[in-house]
């Protein structure tokens, strides 16, 4: 047997986290670590991406967030953006035939409007191919800062309060959310962080209030079905108390 299989003979089926959320981190340091280029390393970190997305509808996990490119991450050179961008149109083009196989659904959050037009129609077939399946749901985050996502929210809500469609009295933070980009989705449950950083780099911001945090020092391109049910072998020994006793 091997070790993927006796960790997830250990799982516990009905206490599996609902939404996962993974900031995808180290690609560079594992490229570094084999003194390859950067982007080899995004390159590497697509083949995790396609196993933890199959794990995760295998396992039967409903939601899958997947950080793929922070509004932060067009500080960088110019090619290693442009490769991120070529890198995340090929994963769409080649991977929808997979996704329907298996019968995920894409979703997208961020500021997409501002992605080169190439990608955002890609994208946008994507999504459209993938409209029907009921499997697991893999939302991409794709140029989102969590700080931005709240600016558009209260934008969005201002506006409808300017309109009469909402009173300001009546805001509240079921309200609220309803103009985040993840209003049709449930808050994470758990929250992973590859390459050891404890940090959140504007992920999530409003919607990891009570998620469950596990790190790994483990680089995303080496990022593997049996580090995801470690992962969820942790949850399931934590105990959620949401401010309670
Ligand atoms: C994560 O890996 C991928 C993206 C942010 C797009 P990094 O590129 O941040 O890799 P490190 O953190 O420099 O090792
Ligand atoms: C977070 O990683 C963003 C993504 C995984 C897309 P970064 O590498 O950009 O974050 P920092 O700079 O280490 O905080
Ligand atoms: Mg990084």
């Amino acid at each position: 047997m091997t070790e993927a299989n006796e960790l997830e003979e250990k799982l516990d089926k009905a206490k599996l986290p609902c939404h996962i959320a993974i900031i995808m981190d180290g690609n560079g340091r594992w490229a570094r670590k084999r003194r390859l280029p950067r982007v080899a390393g995004h390159r590497a970190g697509v083949k995790s991406v396609r196993e933890i997305v199959r794990a995760c509808g295998e396992i039967g996990i409903k939601v899958l967030t997947l950080y793929a490119f922070s509004v932060e991450n067009w500080k960088r050179p110019r090619r290693e953006v442009d490769t991120l961008m070529r890198l995340l149109r090929e994963f769409l083009r080649r991977e929808i035939p997979n996704l329907n196989k298996n019968r995920v659904r894409l979703m997208a959050i961020g500021r997409l409007k501002e992605l080169p037009g190439k990608v955002q129609e890609t994208l946008e077939k994507a999504i459209k191919s993938t409209e029907k399946n009921d499997g697991l749901i893999l939302n991409l985050a794709i140029n989102y800062g969590g700080r931005s996502e709240i600016v558009d929210a209260v934008k969005g809500l201002a506006k409808d309060v300017e309109k009469g469609i909402c009173k300001l009295e009546e805001i509240n933070e079921e309200i609220f959310e309803k103009y985040l980009y993840t209003s049709h989705l449930p808050d994470p449950d758990l929250l992973i962080r590859t390459s050891g950083e404890h940090r959140v780099s504007n992920f999530l911001l409003w919607q990891v209030s009570y998620s469950e945090i596990w790190v790994t020092p483990v680089y995303w391109p080496d990022f593997r079905r049996r580090h995801l049910l470690e992962a969820l072998l942790d949850y399931q020994r934590r105990e959620r108390r949401f401010g309670g006793i």
